[in-house]
């Protein structure tokens, strides 16, 4: 078989690092660009090594192209639907950025249409793909801890980057839904459970509606920029009960500056049925201690070899086995569906402290 043929829609931060990404893969044929951003484009261009792809401005001018086979899509949340739908009913197979959507709604017309379709559609879940949280799950396979009782994550981190569209919740869906779907997920996965209702408290501390927020954000190209209109919060304490009785707790913080330095960075917790507990850190360890044979383990794990450029933890493996997916009609581990499931958490945390009460899933679902 051939080289797979690929179209890139928006190369922001996200989307010019799976251009890089793909292009040094040998299964891979970077063929068309696509974003109206001609300073993004052109950074994405110095970086290809193995392609010299087309620009397009509109995405429309692709969808009848024959020679792509698939696309990767890293738009603005908002824009999820109009452009994956397009390209999934033009029968080309399709690697989506996380969120699925910003809502419910455009969550289920895209899965609708790859449904239809029956072409591939993967999100990007990154942590799915990360040596670390594989690593993680493996320790829970082999029983170090028994079932997952008690879960949490603390996200205290920087701003988002300085570009209008994270701040606006009626486009990326807000910072719960933009952020948190990734550690969600990481929850779903770990605890195997479902789901049942979240209760949530946030609201906005530093950056606030209609005040001039000076906004700097330590990974993202962009310069420095104020922004006024922020519709979003900019910290919560979420706390998840699934139906085996397992609960999960999320603490968020946007404001930090510069970023967090304290070391532990991201912190991801558990603790076992049998009174084990495991943490990962930085996206970079794990310590597992305690448990049925008091042991303590401090792993450090190689979390390059799955990346490139200093990216994500899993970028480039979520890349490869993309192509593997598509190459054996594999349905992929970040499946449309396991991204679903994490939105819904998070709408519902977003719902929950619009309306100070718990939120159960099954309300969103109808
Ligand atoms: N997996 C992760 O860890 C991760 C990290 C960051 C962002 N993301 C996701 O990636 C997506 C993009 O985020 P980003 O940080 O790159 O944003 P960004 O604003 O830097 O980039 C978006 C790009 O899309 C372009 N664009 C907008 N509308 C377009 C259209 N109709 N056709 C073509 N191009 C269009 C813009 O010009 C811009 O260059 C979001 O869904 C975000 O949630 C995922």
């Amino acid at each position: 078989m051939g080289k797979m043929k690929m179209a890139f829609i928006g190369v922001g931060d996200m989307g010019s690092h799976h251009c890089i990404g793909f292009d040094l893969l040998e299964e891979t044929d970077v063929r068309y660009i696509c974003d109206m951003n001609n300073q993004n484009v052109a950074r994405t261009l110095a970086e290809l090594k193995n392609s010299s792809p087309e620009v397009v401005g509109d995405y429309r001018e692709l969808l009848g192209k024959t020679d792509i086979d698939a696309v990767v899509i890293s738009v603005p949340n908002y824009k999820h639907r109009e452009v994956a739908v397009a390209f999934l009913e033009a029968g080309k197979h399709v690697f989506l950025e996380k969120p699925v959507a910003h809502t419910l709604e455009d969550c289920d017309a895209i899965i609708a249409a790859a449904e239809a379709s029956n072409r591939i559609l993967q999100i990007g879940l990154v942590y799915r793909y990360s040596n670390l949280y594989r690593r993680m799950e493996k320790e829970l396979r082999n029983g170090r801890l028994g079932d997952v009782k008690l879960m949490w994550c603390k996200e205290f981190r920087d701003p988002f980057p300085p570009t209008e569209w994270f701040y606006d919740k009626s486009k990326s869906g807000g910072a719960i839904v933009e952020k948190d779907c990734h550690h969600f997920d990481i929850f779903n996965w770990m605890i195997g459970a479902n789901p049942v209702r979240v209760f949530a408290s946030g609201g906005q501390h530093v950056m606030k509606q209609g005040q001039p927020n000076k906004i700097t954000n330590s990974y993202s190209h962009y310069p420095a920029k104020e922004i006024a209109d922020v519709s979003i919060v900019d910290h919560a304490f979420i706390t998840i009960d699934y139906d085996n009785g397992s609960k999960a707790n999320l603490g968020l913080c946007m404001y930090l500056k510069p970023k967090n330095l304290m070391g532990e960075g991201l912190e991801i917790g558990m603790i076992g049925e049998n009174g084990g507990q495991m943490v990962a850190r930085n996206d970079k360890t794990i310590d597992i201690v305690g448990g049925n044979d008091l042991t303590k383990d401090h792993l450090d794990i190689d979390v390059t070899s799955d990346s490139i450029m200093g990216g994500h933890t899993g970028g480039q493996t979520q890349r490869a086995e993309f192509i593997r997916c598509l190459l054996e009609g594999e349905q992929p581990f970040a499946s449309a569906q396991v991204g679903r499931n994490a939105l819904l958490i998070a709408l519902a945390a977003e719902k929950s402290i619009l309306e100070e009460r718990y939120v159960y899933l099954n309300e969103l679902a109808n």
